[in-house]
């Protein structure tokens, strides 16, 4: 049975919540508390697989509970339901939340926000993975990047696109800034996912405050996990994130679909990074061993932890909300017959991309991959691949 742990100083409140989710009481253990307090308290005798909590609460508000479950008991998956939607409270969950959702909401979406992160921690089998991932509250950046925004932003008139470039070209700016956008708060009926237009929402004022007085970026210190060069990894994914995007638009598909592309892209190898600053020793061997062997990374990742940094990657970005798309996309980039899809989808894309990145440049970490020609075949794409190629080379010589 799945612990359930719900926190809100309004009874009514709560009554309304319990009542809501009544059908789900077979399947899911759900507890009812009103402060922080008990909260803490439940916790420390009850392991809890999920903590929904209020923003606003006496003595103890949600950010400073998150932030205690986190440190506490970093397995828990942590949402925040909140009415209150003002940007400085948002803003100080940046950390500690994976989710926001707000209220008033209905059941039906809160049902399939605990199904989906359920879902989730069952499809990473291992355990010291899951924590590892829960844990992280941001992922590390590059410091040249990140100077180049901060410098951005200390101008008088900083240029958005410039603002939008630079993040665009870091695995850990645009995991976060995403996830911000597409929580409930800023109540978009689309999920972002161009980092460029997620800068434009969240505005000058919200960057300044998150980068220059927050600090929510981390810098990556290149000596954290031998063999692994976050420069290297962000270099392939900014070119795994422009080939699929030449691949999408080859198909002549929606312009959604060809952002959809780049993003998946550009975040397909997310896992790496955590795997590098989760688990550096570990990291290392297994870069190592593949190194020495000369066969792909992932292998060598599901022999060791069971699980792959495909895996690993896309239980984060699932985790911090990002669109299911693009989630599914970078699950599924080494072996797309996973797919449930049997047509071109950013799967396809990135799977595609990925392998012409790896013949242009190599990767640091991976040995080439194989396109799933039988798959491709199956879904009526094996003979595009000639023309997708093509397309690639026009910037990319390959
Ligand atoms: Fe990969
Ligand atoms: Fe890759």
């Amino acid at each position: 049975m799945k612990t359930l742990l719900f926190v809100d100083d309004e009874p009514r409140v709560l009554q309304g919540l319990q009542r809501q989710l009544r059908p789900m009481r077979e399947e899911w253990e759900m507890n009812f508390v009103e402060s922080g307090g008990q909260a803490l308290e439940f916790m420390a005798a009850h392991p809890v697989d999920i903590i929904v909590s209020d923003m606003r609460m006496p003595h103890m508000d949600g950010s400073q509970l998150l932030g205690e479950v986190l440190k506490q008991h970093p397995q828990t998956v942590r949402i925040v339901l909140s009415g209150h939607a003002e940007r400085e409270s948002v803003l100080q969950l940046v950390g500690p939340a994976h989710q926001y959702l707000s209220k008033p909401c209905d059941a039906d979406e809160l049902r399939k926000a605990i199904v989906r992160a359920f879902a989730l921690r069952d499809l990473l089998g291992n355990e010291q993975l899951k924590r590892l991932t829960t844990r992280i509250k941001n992922l590390p950046t590059l410091p040249a990047l990140q100077s180049k925004l901060t410098e951005e932003l200390r101008k008088d008139s900083p240029s958005m696109d410039n603002i939008g470039e630079t993040i665009s070209r870091d695995i850990g700016m645009t995991v976060k800034i995403l996830q911000l956008v597409n929580s409930a708060f800023f109540g978009l009926a689309q999920p972002v996912n161009s980092p460029a237009d997620a800068a434009v929402y969240l505005g000058l004022n919200t960057l300044r405050s998150l980068v220059l007085s927050m600090g929510i970026f981390s810098q990556y210190d290149q000596n954290t996990c031998r063999h692994f060069s976050l420069e290297a990894l962000a270099q392939h994914s900014w070119i795994t994130a422009a080939m699929a995007r030449k691949i999408a638009q080859s198909e002549r598909l929606d312009f959604k679909i060809i952002e959809q592309c780049f993003l998946a892209g550009l975040l397909h190898d997310t896992g790496q990074l955590v795997l590098a600053f989760g688990l550096p020793g570990e990291y290392a061997a297994v870069i190592s061993k593949a190194r020495n062997e000369n066969v792909p990374v992932w292998q060598v990742e599901q022999e060791f932890f069971g699980a792959t940094h495909a895996d690993v990657g896309a239980y984060l970005l699932a985790l911090w909300g990002l669109p299911n798309p693009i989630t599914e996309a970078v699950a599924m980039h080494h072996l797309p017959a996973r797919c449930a899809a049997h047509e071109f989808s950013p799967a396809v894309a990135v799977h595609a991309a990925d392998f012409f990145a790896h013949k242009l440049s190599g990767s640091n970490t991976e040995s080439p991959p194989q396109l799933d020609i039988a798959y491709l075949a199956r879904i009526g794409c094996a003979g595009r691949i000639e023309t997708w190629r093509n397309h690639c080379q026009e910037d990319h010589p390959l």
